[in-house]
């Protein structure tokens, strides 16, 4: 059992109706108890029908099948048509909480709360987005830190405009469950959302964290002035779920943009890697069977692959790019 949290939904997504979500292929209801927000196997102990089917009435999830009753503990509190004392049946529950618009679920008892993302604690404005891709998690993981897709599959929304290109360093660090590549000497991106979004840049961080945490901060002159971190999870072999905050300081080009412009453009984005993520899923599973090659400048690869696997990143390294 893992003591890790992962985003699974957003708070929003989970009012008056049960939600079903997947953790580690296991399905799981959402729904808001007396007790408050709660998360259980969606699986009525009784024929094992699907209780995100059913419906949340007097705080309690009622059975769709032949209506029985569970409270946000998942003990048994009701079965229509039965008349002495009631069975202690009971579903298996999960820990659940709430944080910044996301809810977190964890299979174990984790001691920390849970970590949201690159800006937690400052005065920043949040956006959230759900993603689901036709993928594995080091290929989402991978592409959402790949700087050199960004000039082909983004062409001219995030690089690739123009085709003159910089030379940038690029230093390479980890540790236990994290590593990231920072990238210095680029002043620009040349695309539009780069163009609309940021003044100089100073550097950019591309992270990955354990348990499937994608990264990307953008970093101007004051500081880190634009971040998304997204939390990935695998819910079958061939499908990722993602859970995206978009972070920027309160008062910064983000808020001042309320996303307007930018929210349709960070669309866009990710319809374009999922995209080109699920064309790749299908054709790498047709024969012969095919490794995929880690290239010169996939610097991120095999250290994620390293983490998923639970060892420690390489050491640090560094590395020039022409972006
Ligand atoms: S299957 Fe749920 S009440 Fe019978
Ligand atoms: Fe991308």
């Amino acid at each position: 059992m893992s003591d890790d949290w992962q985003a699974v939904a957003l708070s929003r997504e989970v009012d008056r109706k049960p939600v079903r979500v997947m953790l580690d292929s296991a399905p799981l209801v959402l729904f808001r108890s007396g007790e408050g927000l709660a998360a259980m196997t969606d699986r009525c102990p009784h024929r094992l029908a699907e209780l995100s089917k059913g419906r949340v009435i007097g705080g309690e999830i009622e059975c769709p099948y032949h209506g029985w009753r569970f409270g946000g503990d998942g003990q048994c509190r009701a079965i229509p048509g039965h008349l002495g004392d009631m069975p202690r049946y009971r579903v298996k529950t999960y820990r659940v909480t709430e944080c910044e618009g996301v809810i977190f679920v964890s299979a174990g008892a984790p001691v920390d709360p849970p970590y949201t993302h690159a800006m937690a604690g400052q005065n920043v404005i949040v956006r959230r987005v759900r993603s689901s891709t036709q993928s594995t998690l080091i290929d989402v993981a991978e592409n959402i830190l790949d700087a050199t897709h960004t000039h082909y599959t983004h062409k001219g929304l995030l690089r690739g405009l123009s085709s003159k290109r910089q030379v940038v360093d690029v230093a390479v660090q980890g540790g236990a469950g994290w590593v990231e590549a920072i990238y210095t000497g680029e002043d620009k991106q040349q695309g539009a959302v780069s163009k609309l979004l940021e003044g100089q840049r100073v550097k950019t961080i591309g992270r990955y964290r354990h348990p499937g945490i994608a990264e990307l901060e953008y970093w101007g002159p004051k500081g880190l002035a634009l971040a998304t971190t997204f939390h990935l999870r695998q819910v079958d072999a061939r499908r990722v779920e993602g859970v995206g905050f978009l972070v920027g300081p309160r008062g910064g080009l983000l808020d001042y943009l309320k996303t307007l412009a930018f929210r349709p453009m960070f669309k866009l984005a990710l319809e374009q890697d999922r995209r080109v993520l699920r064309s790749a899923s299908d054709n790498a599973a047709l024969a012969p069977d095919a490794r995929a090659v880690v290239g010169p400048v996939d610097f991120l690869r095999d250290d994620i692959a390293a983490i998923i696997a639970g060892r420690l990143p390489a050491p640090p390294s560094t590395h020039q790019i022409a972006l």
